[in-house]
């Protein structure tokens, strides 16, 4: 089978390393091609050596641009691409302009896609990313979700469970692969020179509505400069970095002791600067990830979060921009053990580190029964109307749907919306359904 994963940017990078391994390593054929949004050595190529991936097969360098040019200028790139080299499949990771592109390109040339991380919304449509993750949803064929309540999402939009798979995220694949690494490796906290290392902040942003939003901004920089109890070690995105000069703020950042500020670091060192945190203050998707699988408490600088499994797991709390609320939580998490342990312990919920593996089951299942094909149905059905009912048969989801030629969308039960696995018993539930008629 031929394998095409289509990636652009870091996290991508990051969070693709594992299913490419395991597209290797099940002896598939890899067609890897990057965009080239992310494109300095330290935001590209610095993660394939970290991470030990082959060098890509294309990449299209469409380098920096407005939304429209960048994502335009992907699609025909990736569609020639496509044409030429005709995978069976093709995979997209996240929210980025790249996930966007080549899940409308493969889907219009008939190429099934896989979208890794399906599912997740912020319902912040201000946000370009929750466009991308809506828009490749909707393009796309398999849906690999990291839990249950991203499959939920998609079942409330109307996707078919059947094509959602709960595999957990593979940035814990990542993570768990390469923190042992790193550990062995990284020289990163001696190079830093930090003199306490009980109270390292690591700190990232880019996110467009802080960074450049000049009040937001502001508010931010204003918290960094007070918390003098911190070291805060913050890798700067280039994105960053440029409005922050451009606001005049970076040179007081830089003159400040307990900021230490670098350029974005390595994969493997970031592992164990992170670990070694005791906080890690954020805009990032991905950190906020990394940060419940590592224990690390998470204060995240949004309003709103597609990961609000880590906020009820405990191990996140949204601090927005808001320079009192982000100085207050940072302090109580200094000062207050039994707050700092709570977050610290929050259970992971996104899975066990074999999300990939259980992405390239599902991916291999359908090719050998043939299921990777995109056409024109041969099956009439003049009606798949939507109907709702309360159960009382004692009945599995699978037993139901045989029974009655139906689709079960999803499952009420004990005050809870249950994605339908197809073991599920539904007696006493309500159900969604779609009854099929010929
Ligand atoms: C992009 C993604 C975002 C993701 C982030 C990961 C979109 C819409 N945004 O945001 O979802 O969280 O990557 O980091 O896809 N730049 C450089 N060198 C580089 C890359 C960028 O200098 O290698 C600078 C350029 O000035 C560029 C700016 O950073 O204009 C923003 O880059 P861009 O790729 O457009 O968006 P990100 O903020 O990186
Ligand atoms: N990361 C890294 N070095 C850095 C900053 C981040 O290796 O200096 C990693 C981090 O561990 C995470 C990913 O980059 O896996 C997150 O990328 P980013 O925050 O750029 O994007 P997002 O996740 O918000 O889309």
């Amino acid at each position: 089978m031929k394998i095409g994963v289509v990636l652009g940017t870091r996290p991508e990078i990051i969070k693709m390393a594992p299913v490419i391994d395991e597209i290797q390593n099940r002896g598939h054929e890899l067609l890897l091609i990057h965009t080239g949004q992310h494109y300095d050595k330290e935001m590209s190529e610095d993660f394939f050596i970290d991470l030990e991936l082959p060098k890509p097969n294309y990449n299209i360098h469409v380098g920096s641009g407005s939304h429209g040019k960048q994502t335009g200028l992907m699609m025909k790139g990736i569609e020639e691409v496509l044409i030429k080299e005709k995978p069976d499949i093709v995979l997209v990771q996240g929210d980025t302009n790249a996930v966007l592109a080549g899940a409308l390109v493969a889907q219009k040339l008939h190429i099934p896609v896989g979208h890794v991380e399906a599912g997740l919304r912020s319902f912040d449509v201000s946000m370009p990313e929750e466009i991308n993750r809506m828009a490749a949803d909707d393009c796309s064929y398999f849906y690999f979700v990291p839990t249950e309540e991203s499959a939920i999402n998609l079942v409330l939009e109307g996707y078919s469970p059947k094509d959602i798979f709960i595999t957990g995220n593979s940035v814990v694949d990542t993570c768990y692969r390469n923190l042992k690494i790193a550990e062995k490796t990284s020289t990163i906290i001696d190079d830093l020179g930090l003199e306490n290392l009980d109270n390292i902040i690591t700190l990232t942003m880019h996110r467009a509505e802080n960074v450049d939003d000049k009040e937001r901004l502001h508010n931010i920089i204003g918290a960094l400069h007070e918390l003098k109890d911190f070291n805060i070690v913050f890798p700067i995105h280039p994105r960053t970095k440029k409005t922050l000069e451009r606001f005049g703020l970076y040179d007081d950042l830089v003159n400040e002791k307990h900021i230490h500020i670098t350029k974005p670091i390595g994969y493997l060192d970031f592992l164990v600067l992170i670990s070694k945190s005791i906080i890690i203050l954020t805009d990032s998707g991905g950190l906020q990830e990394e940060a419940i699988t590592l224990n690390v408490p998470a204060l995240t600088l949004r309003y709103n979060t597609e990961r609000p499994e880590t906020v009820e797991a405990g191990g996140n709390i949204l601090v927005g921009a808001d320079k009192n609320y982000i100085l207050e939580t940072a302090s109580k998490i200094l000062n207050d053990n039994d707050f700092y342990n709570k977050m610290k312990n929050a259970k992971n919920p996104y899975g066990n580190g074999n999300a990939a593996s259980k992405m390239l089951d599902v991916i291999e299942n359908a090719y050998e029964n043939n299921n990777l094909k995109i056409e024109a149905p041969e099956t009439i059905y003049s009606g798949f109307k939507v109907e709702m009912k309360q159960v009382s048969e004692d009945i599995t989801v699978k037993e139901f749907e045989d029974k009655y030629n139906s689709l079960v969308r999803v499952i009420y039960k004990n005050d809870n919306m249950v994605f339908p696995q197809e073991n599920i018993n539904i007696k006493d539930s309500i159900i969604l359904f779609n009854k099929y008629s010929n």
